[in-house]
C-alpha cells in the first residue's frame, strides 16, 4: 500500500507546511500530497483560496502582497511554503503529488518542476479537480503522471475514458469494488482520500486499492506494516 502524507501530515502538524512534510518523510511515507495555488509571481502551497482557516491572517490570497503573505503564521510558527521550497525539501527523499488548486497554472507548475526534473525521481504526479488542468498536463507536461480527481463519479468516468492517466484518486465515498476493478483493468492505480482510521484502512485493503492519502502517516504506516 502506497502511503501518501495528505497536505504533509495534516492531522499532526500544520497542513501544507515544511514541518508537516518533514514529519511525513521522517515517518517513512512513500509520497506527500500538497495543494498549490498561484500568488502573483509565486506558486504557493495552501489548500484554500483564502488565508482564514490555516493562518493567522485573513482575506483572499491576492488581497496581500507577497511580503505580507510571507509574514503569516501557518501554524506553530511555520510559513506558507512555496512549491520550490517543497521540491527542495522532498527531492531524493519521497515522491510528490502536486494538486493544482487554481485553474490555468499547469504551465507555471511544469516549468518549475522541469528546473528540478533531473533529480525528481519519480516524476511528481500532478492532479486537479479542474478538468482543464488535467487536459493541459497531458499537452504541456506529458512527462508527469496524471492523477484524476473529480467532484462526482460521472466526471471521473469521462476523464478516465479521455486521458492517459496514471491514477484515479477517489474519495472514500466514491470508491467501490467495481470501480477499483475497472480502473485496474485499464491499468490505472487507485488511490483513496482521506483515510484516517482502522476501519477505513481495512476497507481500502479489502478493496485492493494501491494507495491512500492520510493525515496521520505514522498510524497508517504502522497499520499496513503490521497487516503485511
Ligand atoms: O488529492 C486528494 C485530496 O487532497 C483532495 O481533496 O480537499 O483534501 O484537497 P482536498
Ligand atoms: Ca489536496
Amino acid at each position: 500500500m502506497l502511503i501518501i502524507g495528505h497536505r504533509g501530515a495534516a492531522g499532526v502538524r500544520p497542513e501544507n507546511t515544511l514541518a508537516g512534510i518533514e514529519h511525513a518523510i521522517e515517518c517513512g511515507v512513500d509520497w506527500v500530497e500538497i495543494d498549490v495555488r498561484e500568488h502573483r509571481e509565486d506558486l504557493i502551497v495552501i489548500h484554500d483560496d483564502s488565508y482564514d482557516r490555516t493562518t493567522n491572517g485573513a482575506g483572499k490570497i491576492h488581497d496581500l502582497t507577497p511580503l505580507q503573505r510571507a509574514a503569516l503564521d501557518a501554524g506553530d510558527g511555520e510559513r506558507i511554503p512555496t512549491l520550490a521550497e517543497v521540491v527542495t525539501l522532498t527531492t531524493g527523499r519521497c515522491g510528490l503529488n502536486v494538486e493544482l488548486k487554481d485553474p490555468g497554472i499547469v504551465e507555471r507548475v511544469v516549468a518549475l518542476l522541469d528546473q528540478h526534473r533531473a533529480l525528481l525521481k519519480p516524476a511528481p504526479c500532478l492532479s486537479s479537480f479542474e478538468q482543464e488542468n488535467l487536459r493541459e498536463i497531458a499537452k504541456i507536461g506529458p512527462d508527469y503522471p496524471v492523477g484524476i480527481l473529480g467532484k462526482d463519479v460521472a466526471i471521473i468516468d469521462n476523464l478516465i475514458g479521455e486521458l492517459d492517466a496514471y491514477s484515479v484518486n477517489y474519495s472514500k465515498t466514491q470508491v467501490t469494488s467495481l470501480r477499483v476493478e475497472q480502473a485496474h483493468q485499464r491499468g490505472l492505480r487507485v488511490f483513496v482520500y482521506t483515510v484516517n482510521d482502522e476501519q477505513a484502512y481495512r476497507r481500502c485493503e479489502h478493496l485492493g486499492v494501491d494507495g491512500i492519502f492520510t493525515d496521520y502517516p505514522q498510524a497508517a504506516i504502522n497499520f499496513f506494516s503490521r497487516s503485511g
